[in-house]
């Protein structure tokens, strides 16, 4: 079998840099997109591609790709993981922010989605992963903006899983709950009440750790998971069920 190879968004730090380094694991050639620099994925992924660039454009997103292509000559997997996750009360979010909020966390996914197909679909096997969150179903009320963003990346798996479908192309997106323990979970978990009042909450009794959902990442991008599509795997440790 030909190597397989993946392009993983948001990859410098927390789930992003995890999954890289899972997947280089697993024996495939990876390619990370960030607005910063990916010093910890570069040290830990052999040959790893590093791209900067902000995965809301759809011309730096084309230009990362070329690169992609010249290092690799095919792509076969996609993580839609880049996203960001603001609390504030209803009344502060202005329109800007909402804005901000579903340009990175769902028009994104749609962009690099259009942008990777074409090579997906010539290599005719294909895997595309989106980061979602257990919150669409606890729906923090600080988190109104971010929810929702999180709500249409699961209708869009579902859709685009019916539209790929006949040609190869699985897709498939993993829930993990409300906090995991990532340097972008720290700024936000305070309030909360820390990582351990939220984990007290949970059937798992313990602070979910992006190691967590390694194991899920390679489920679905596995060979033998050809027939899973469309879905939302909850990683949640027991704090909300689908
Ligand atoms: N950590 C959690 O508790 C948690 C829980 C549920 C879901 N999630 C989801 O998992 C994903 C990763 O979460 P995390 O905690 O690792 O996040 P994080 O904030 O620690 O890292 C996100 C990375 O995405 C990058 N990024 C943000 N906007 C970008 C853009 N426009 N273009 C390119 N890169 C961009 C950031 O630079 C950063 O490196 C997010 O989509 C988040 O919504 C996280």
């Amino acid at each position: 079998m030909e190597t397989r190879t993946a392009l993983v968004t948001g990859a410098a730090q927390g789930l992003g840099l995890e999954f890289a380094v899972a997947l280089a694991g697993r024996g495939y050639r990876v390619a990370g997109i960030d607005l910063v620099p990916q010093p910890e994925t570069a040290e830990r992924v052999l040959d790893y591609v590093e791209l900067i660039a902000d995965v809301t454009d759809e011309e730096q997103i084309g230009a990362a790709l070329e690169r992609v292509i010249d290092q690799f000559g095919t792509l076969h997997v996609l993580v839609n993981n880049a996203g960001v996750h603001p609390e504030s009360a209803f009344e502060d979010i202005t329109p800007d922010e909402w804005r901000r909020v579903m340009r990175v966390n769902l028009e994104a996914p749609f962009l690099l989605t259009r942008a990777v197909l074409p090579y997906l679909k010539a290599a005719g096997w294909g895997r595309i992963v989106n980061i979602v969150s257990a919150a669409v179903l606890t729906a923090p009320p600080a988190m109104v903006a971010y929810v929702s963003s999180q709500a249409g990346l699961i209708g869009f798996t579902r859709s685009l899983a019916a539209a790929l479908g006949p040609s190869g192309i699985t897709v498939n997106a993993i829930a993990p709950p409300s906090m995991v323990r990532t340097v972008g979970a720290g700024r936000t978990v305070g309030a909360e009440g820390g990582f351990e009042h939220i984990s007290a909450q949970q059937a798992i009794p313990r602070t979910h750790e992006p190691s967590d959902l390694v194991s899920t990442l390679l489920y679905v991008v596995d060979e033998g998971s050809g027939f899973v599509t469309g879905q939302t795997l909850n990683v949640a440790g027991g704090s909300a069920y689908l």
